[in-house]
């Protein structure tokens, strides 16, 4: 698009903005892309008005003021012509036409009513981080995961949005706008992704201490690997191979942990953190603060309070170093 190159090459906030991986003037699909044309129309505007304010401001400045230097009387009545045109017409017509826009970008969007909206995902905001359930199908095929939403590229899929506390806010820049997630107040934010990728997001509400630290992704996938992967979430956690990952599994038993996550297809059944079935294919860990590795997961368990400062998860020290290495080659093996 040229009027965009032109105006990347403008300033550097721009630029900026539109070169990371979470910009909303880099729409990755339908929603996204009314966003963005409404702020690249909404950019040109202010520009050209920008521009016409500096010449008619320099203009101003460097005019020869005549009548001052030869002691003549000044016209203190002139100018009303100025305030009313470029002070009021201009503006109005300029600003009503945005927000006439505006409405045009809100009523491209579904609205939902509640019931005849039949999600396929629903996503619990929790401090924080995001809980995300599958309740496409029948029961036995809903399954829990945690701060990374998979969808199949190119369909629309909904997404009930709900809040456990407080509110909070789902945002993936390029597939979409702001959705909040209000306590008892179910909302549905429809996405689409239109090539395959991961698209990061970020609460967009603040949320308390560790709001900035409640991000999530999207990944989008062709429809046989979303399949895939459906598939493979659908199954109980993997069974341990080797003795390390069964003492691993062991430990985990006994220690804390399964007071507060699940891994499915075992005696864990705790609720108030992520669900672990698949930890070991998730890319992040403690809501996409840290990649998934070896080292982030060690530190995570035992350092989460230092990371995540009143966080629900605890600092876990109680373990000898064989212990800990056994307890994350378990978590890592739970594909
Ligand atoms: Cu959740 Cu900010």
């Amino acid at each position: 698009m040229r009027l965009r190159s032109i105006f990347l090459s403008l300033p550097l906030w721009l630029g900026v903005a539109s070169a990371g991986s979470q910009s909303t003037l880099d729409p990755a699909g339908p929603a996204a892309k009314y966003i963005s044309d409404l702020s690249w129309t909404v950019y040109a505007t202010f520009c050209v008005v920008g521009v016409i304010m500096w010449v008619l401001l320099a203009w101003a400045a460097t005019r020869r003021r005549g009548s001052f230097d030869h002691h003549e009387p000044v016209d203190a009545e002139g100018g009303h012509g100025w305030i009313y045109v470029g002070g009021l017409a201009i503006p109005f017509v300029i600003l009503a036409t945005i927000f006439v826009l505006g409405l045009k970008t809100m009523a491209a969007f579904p609205v939902h009513d509640g019931g005849h909206v039949h999600p396929e995902i629903r996503v619990t905001g929790r401090q924080w981080w995001w809980d995300v359930e599958y309740v496409n199908g029948p029961i036995d095929e809903h399954f829990r995961t945690a701060n990374e939403i998979h969808i199949p590229v190119g369909r629309a899929v909904d997404i009930e949005l709900l809040s456990a506390d407080v509110i909070h806010s789902f945002w993936v820049p390029r597939l979409h706008g702001k959705e909040d997630l209000v306590p008892g107040q179910p909302n549905v934010i429809r996405i689409q992704a239109d090539q395959p990728g991961t698209y990061a997001g970020q609460c967009a509400e603040y949320c308390g201490a560790q709001h900035a630290h409640m991000m999530l992704s999207v990944v989008a996938q062709s429809p046989s690997d979303y399949e895939t992967w459906i598939a493979g979430q659908l199954h109980p956690a993997a069974q341990p191979v080797d003795d390390a990952q069964m003492r691993g599994q062991q430990l985990f038993r006994v220690k804390p942990c399964a007071l507060c996550h699940t891994i499915r297809g075992t005696d864990s059944h705790g609720t108030v953190g992520p669900d672990l079935t698949h930890i070991g294919s998730r890319q992040g860990i403690a809501a996409n603060m840290l990649v998934n590795n070896q080292a982030n997961l060690a530190a995570w368990v035992t350092h989460a309070q230092a990371l995540k400062p009143a966080s629900q998860m605890p600092n876990i020290s109680q373990f000898t170093g064989d212990e800990l290495l056994a307890l994350v080659a378990y978590l890592q093996s739970l594909k």
